[in-house]
């Protein structure tokens, strides 16, 4: 796709080549600095030093031969030293941004640079029959919004959630089901009875043995016997099993509606249990894989992409089992055979660096993935807003759905503080629906709005403030755009007043102007380096770009029709490109509040 801004560099550079004073691989346009009055600047030194010349004779020759019709979007083009500036043709540049933006609508930013290729992204992978913790919660939100940028940019994305349902635990928590009962109930009250009944079993397990029925030594026959049973495709074992994968992605998928989270597919580990014993026999063949006296098969002096030699790691136990690390890659040779991707994507915390860097090596040893890209994306961990890492043993971990709730709750009492004080009016029955969608948003944007390898906090305060950089003010600022429009009694979808928009010429205006043609790059950006931070970084630049508009210049009471009809534009297309920034991110923009 050719946006305004590419459409101006385009020019820029079929005019350059036209004098014949410069070759195509001699222009590297570049973003001048902020001081600079210009909008795009050719460093003049490459070219000038092949031929033998001065950078600044160069750009004065350039830019004498240079010219631009009225129509151009380019207004002007100045030798400065050894750059040579070009600054855009205010009128034609606002008018274009302003109509591609409202005629595009949701699409506005969107790209077909990934057509025909196929992207896997993986995240979410939460474990069966239990709570999504924090890490969860980060994977699934940064991986959401990294699906929803690639899919954007015109790639084929396929989002799988990659289930924690295989390994001997599950025998334990079918034992302990069967001592002390199924749990009832829905969403995450039900996953903890199970985690609760699973530690209740181990501690069973680890008391000493004072009566028969708490036999440490029978219980884990007893755990070991299920799993085996289980493995072995016994029905009661696989009907216990099920049912604990049935009532935790019920649970999960409650959570992700609210998230707006999608998945494709959502293969668990176990589903590719069946190739292990090929990928096994594959990996046996190789150099580097030995098999131990005692029976375990161990990879042995493998070396990453770069060169350097990873630790060794077990592929099978002495028994027979396999490991996690056997399923990635059983993973990965069935995505290559499925799907044919060019590259897949995890998103999974940064503790799990060397597991992929083990599992992508062993992948490529055995021959596969030799032209798919296998990137892990990791990220950081997550604090209390005083700094203390949350965990399962200190008993201060958080779960996605207690998480979303007390963001909400939180939200509903700012709402109605401002309704008590005055400050907003809201229909009551919208009340509950806009507490979700900023106590959501405030969570979805914590985990997005800086690079996700950062460590995030979890602080109340600055999440869900309505100043500064947070979820609150961009989405209070889209509601501004379009109380505006409301007022000016333009709803939603209908037309706006037809004027040329170049009559917007005060700095003040064509900065909004800027910042909004810089939304489809600023996409681009964030795709390919998969950071959503890009998109947020971009959202809180712009809201704050409006806001000095809005506080200088009048739209409603602007001194001319003409102006008001143009200033409406403006508004509507800086909502709608809020708009499509936030919903990237997966975050809702209410049209109130
Ligand atoms: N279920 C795993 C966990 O909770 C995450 C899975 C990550 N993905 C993968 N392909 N290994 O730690």
């Amino acid at each position: 796709m050719q946006y305004v801004l590419d459409r101006f560099a385009a020019e820029i550079r079929a005019a350059l080549a036209a004098t014949g004073l410069i070759a195509d691989d001699e222009i590297d346009l570049a973003e001048p600095k902020a001081n600079v009055p210009a909008d795009l600047a050719l460093p003049c030194f490459k070219a000038a030093k092949r031929r033998g010349v001065a950078p600044p004779r160069l750009a004065q020759e350039l830019a004498a031969a240079l010219s631009f019709g009225p129509d151009s979007l380019v207004g002007g083009v100045q030798a400065v030293g050894p750059f040579l500036n070009f600054t855009l043709n205010r009128a034609e540049f606002v008018r274009q941004t302003i109509a591609e933006i409202l005629r595009l609508g949701e699409r506005y930013g969107s790209d077909d640079r990934g057509a025909g290729q196929t992207v896997i992204v993986e995240y979410s992978s939460p474990n069966i029959a239990k709570r999504m913790h924090v890490g969860h919660i980060r994977s699934t939100i940064i991986g959401q919004a990294i699906n929803n940028l690639l899919t954007f940019l015109g790639y084929h994305t396929i989002a799988d959630n990659h289930l924690g349902d295989y390994g001997t635990q599950f025998g334990t928590m079918i034992a302990a089901m069967e001592r002390f009962g199924r749990p009832e109930g829905e969403g995450e009250a039900v996953l903890a009875a199970i985690e609760e009944r699973y530690a209740r079993y181990n501690q069973l397990k680890g008391m000493a043995a004072d009566d028969e029925a708490h036999d440490p030594e029978a219980l884990d026959e007893e755990a070991r016997a299920w799993s085996l049973k289980l493995e072995q495709g016994d029905p009661y074992a696989r009907e216990l099993w099920q049912w604990m994968v049935d009532t935790t992605l019920r649970a999960n998928q409650r959570a992700y509606d609210r998230l707006g989270v999608r998945f494709d597919t959502q293969h668990g580990e176990s589903f590719y249990a069946e190739m292990l014993p090929q990928v096994i026999a594959e990996a046996e063949r190789l150099p580097c894989v030995e098999r131990e006296p005692g029976g375990a098969l161990v990879v042995k002096g493998l070396r990453d992409t770069n060169g350097k030699e990873l630790p060794n790691f077990l592929i099978q136990r002495s028994d027979g089992a396999t490991l996690y690390i056997t399923r990635d890659v059983a993973t990965i040779i069935y995505r290559e055979r499925t799907y044919h991707p060019r590259r897949i994507i995890y998103v999974v915390g940064q503790e799990q660096e060397l597991h992929f860097r083990q599992t992508f090596a062993l992948a490529r040893a055995m021959g596969y993935a030799r032209d798919i890209e296998l990137i892990h994306v990791p990220f950081g961990r997550v604090f209390t807003a005083d700094g203390q890492p949350l965990s399962t043993r200190r008993g201060n971990m958080i779960y996605l759905e207690s998480l979303l709730d007390e963001a909400k709750a939180r939200a509903r009492a700012i709402i109605e503080q401002k309704i008590a004080e005055g400050k907003t009016e809201l229909p009551a029955e919208q009340i509950d629906e806009l507490a979700d969608a900023i106590g959501v948003g405030a969570v979805i944007y914590n985990d997005l709005y800086q690079d996700p390898r950062r460590n995030i906090t979890i602080d109340w305060e600055r999440m869900l403030a309505f100043e500064g950089n947070s979820a609150p003010y961009l989405q209070y600022t889209h509601a501004r755009c379009c109380s505006i429009l409301r007022e000016a009694g333009i709803t939603t979808g209908a037309a706006l007043p037809s004027v040329d928009p170049a009559v917007l010429e005060d700095e003040r205006e064509v900065a909004v102007v800027k910042q909004l043609a810089r939304f489809p790059e600023v996409v681009r950006r964030a795709g390919e380096q998969y950071a959503p931070y890009v998109i947020a970084d971009w959202l809180y630049a712009t809201a704050r770009e409006f806001a000095r508009f809005y506080r200088d210049l009048r739209v409603l009471n602007a001194p001319t029709p003409e102006l008001r009809a143009a200033r409406l534009q403006l508004v509507a297309a800086t909502a709608q490109a809020l708009r499509n920034g936030l919903r990237l991110l997966n975050i809702r923009a209410p049209e109130r509040m």
